[in-house]
């Protein structure tokens, strides 16, 4: 299985892609969490990408480009993987379509702007292992302490409010015009992504079975 995740920030792409992780047996390649580690540990990756990521823009596509290309190439991928985050322009599609390597499938997750709000504003993320919770929707068992690794749970930088509005609108204008490009390729499958989770990961699985 070779996924990718095309979805608003904050529609759920990073929740889904831990369970169909599992499902699968498959890695999750995030974008934006390559981004928060290099950012973290001081690379050069993360020198530039911090400028960009702080105003809510996209990374330059020749940087992503040869990130993915970098990543696709290591011995985990072989076998399948699901792309949290990428492509996000259409460049960064025909890039990855000149590659040669063939996806299967395309999810798009329907979810409102209002509703995308509400989650990125009460997103809370690990500061060890980037699993994600929220505030309301899916609490830690143990309140700032990450179940998965009891790490210390954290605000990502990006989801202040003005931010958000700003990385809304870049998916809206980059990167929402990619659906029609997976339409014309016949395997983009858009599922409701405003129920609960663990609704949102069957309707998923019933949509990439199908
Ligand atoms: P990235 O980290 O990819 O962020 P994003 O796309 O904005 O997506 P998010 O991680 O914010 O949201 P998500 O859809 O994964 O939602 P989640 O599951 O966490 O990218 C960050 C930045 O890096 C970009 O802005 C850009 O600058 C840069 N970048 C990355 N890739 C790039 C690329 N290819 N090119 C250029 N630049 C790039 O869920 C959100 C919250 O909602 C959580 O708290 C969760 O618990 C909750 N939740 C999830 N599902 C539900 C549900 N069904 N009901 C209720 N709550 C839910």
């Amino acid at each position: 299985m070779r996924l990718i995740l095309l979805a608003a920030p904050g529609a759920g792409k990073g929740t889904q892609a831990e369970k169909l992780s599992e499902h699968f047996g498959i890695p999750t390649i995030s974008t934006g969490a390559i981004l928060r580690h290099n950012i973290q540990e001081g690379t050069e990756l993360g020198k530039i990408a911090k400028q960009y990521i702080d105003g809510g823009n996209l990374i330059p596509d020749d940087v992503m480009i040869q990130v993915m290309k970098d990543r696709l190439s290591q011995e985990d991928c072989k076998k399948g993987f699901i792309l949290d985050g990428f492509p996000r322009t259409l460049t960064q599609a025909e890039a990855l379509d000149a590659s040669g390597i063939a996806i299967d499938a395309v999810l798009n997750l329907e979810v409102e702007d209002e509703a995308i709000v509400q989650r990125l504003s009460g997103r809370l993320e690990c500061k060890e292992c980037a699993s994600t919770f929220h505030k309301e929707y899916r609490k830690p068992k143990v309140q700032g302490v990450c179940d998965n690794c009891g790490g210390e749970l954290t605000t990502r930088a990006d989801d202040k409010p003005e931010t958000i509005k700003s990385r809304l609108s870049v998916y809206h204008t980059q990167t929402e015009p990619l659906l029609k490009h997976y339409v014309e390729k016949g395997i983009l499958k858009s599922v409701k992504g405003q129920d609960a989770i663990e609704d949102t990961t069957k309707a998923v699985l019933a949509a990439l079975e199908d």
